[in-house]
């Protein structure tokens, strides 16, 4: 019953014009997860959609690129060394998960996961190359986004590195499920996802950039598909654990939200002009935003907007 869903998805998916075509992806990818067999749905799903980061033109991009001033040029390259760095962490926070990881199924999609990432750093390695001219490969783009690393990403990597990195010290039930939390569901399914959508909307106020744009969103749908494999195992554990499981959940949360308004009162406010330039919002208008993505997130594993879990 699942394939042939996923091949009405398949169909669906790529008869889509590119506008709106992240948002219908959301959605499916999202009833990919809620349905009654999600894991193997995930795995299929990732199966039809493979991409190679080394088949785009950059060749207008690049162009874009060099005709742009300096300021604007910095920006942009800010915002993609936050990218790299992203996509370089999470890489790596992989390993506890897999050694972690509960049986089979999880392990699987986990697995597939760890050939996206590093796909994705193929990916942002290729646009500092092709668009920025960067030459030298992955040490120069970490040391140049290293240079570039700000107080607020330092803040969340630490915060998401200290609850992944407990996996090595505990693999109990608990654990993993805090760590799929703040991985897929708060990195990737809150701050990852409205991100994206910020920084694909500056590149297009700003110049032609079709091959990176193109890129990205092949990124997204695989980003989306990520946040699913978080919001099914979380799923899984209220169904067999019920109220126990959604008081980690709602820990988990509400630690983030507290660290999240934090970060905003204390930390953005300095970085507002720069933050304002790079992504063209204001830092409590991303922060807005990553809070809605994480409540469409909880309201997919059952909870109401006063954060109680309708089991
Ligand atoms: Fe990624
Ligand atoms: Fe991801």
């Amino acid at each position: 019953m699942w394939r042939r869903g996923a091949a009405d998805l398949d169909r669906r998916v790529s008869s889509a014009r590119v506008s709106g075509e992240s948002r219908q992806e959301t959605a499916e990818i999202q009833a990919l997860a809620e349905r009654p067999r999600p894991f193997a749905a995930l795995y299929e799903h990732w199966e039809r959609h493979h991409w190679s980061p080394f088949t785009t033109d950059f060749s207008v991009d690049a162009a874009s690129f060099a005709a742009l001033d300096e300021t604007t040029q910095n920006g942009l390259t800010w915002i993609f060394a936050h990218r790299f760095q992203a996509e370089y962490n999470v890489a790596a926070l992989l390993a506890p998960f897999l050694l972690a990881a509960p049986d089979y199924d999880v392990q699987l999609l986990l697995a597939t996961q760890v050939a996206d990432e590093h796909r994705h750093i193929e990916s942002v390695l290729r646009v500092y190359a092709e668009v920025f001219g960067v030459e030298g490969g992955i040490d120069a783009v970490k040391a140049l986004s290293d240079a570039q690393l700000d107080p607020i990403a330092e803040t969340l990597y630490d915060a998401l590195d200290g609850v992944v990195r407990q996996l090595e010290r505990s693999r109990d039930a608990d654990s993993f499920l805090r760590a799929i939390l703040a991985y897929h569901v708060i990195a990737e399914g809150s701050i990852g996802r409205a991100n994206q959508d910020f920084v694909a909307a500056q590149f297009r106020r700003v110049g032609e950039f079709p091959g990176l744009l193109h890129v990205q969103r092949l990124a997204v749908r695989d980003e989306v598909r990520h946040i699913g494999i978080g919001v099914s195992y979380a799923r899984r554990c209220l169904s067999r654990e019920g109220e126990r499981a959604a008081g980690v959940i709602r820990d988990t949360v509400e630690a983030f939200q507290a660290l999240g308004d934090a970060v905003l009162e204390n930390v953005a406010a300095p970085m507002l002009p720069d933050i304002v330039a790079a992504y063209g919002a204001e830092p409590a208008v991303v922060w807005g935003e990553v809070r809605r993505q994480l409540e469409l997130r909880l309201r997919s594993m059952g909870f109401g907007a006063n954060g109680r879990w309708r089991g």
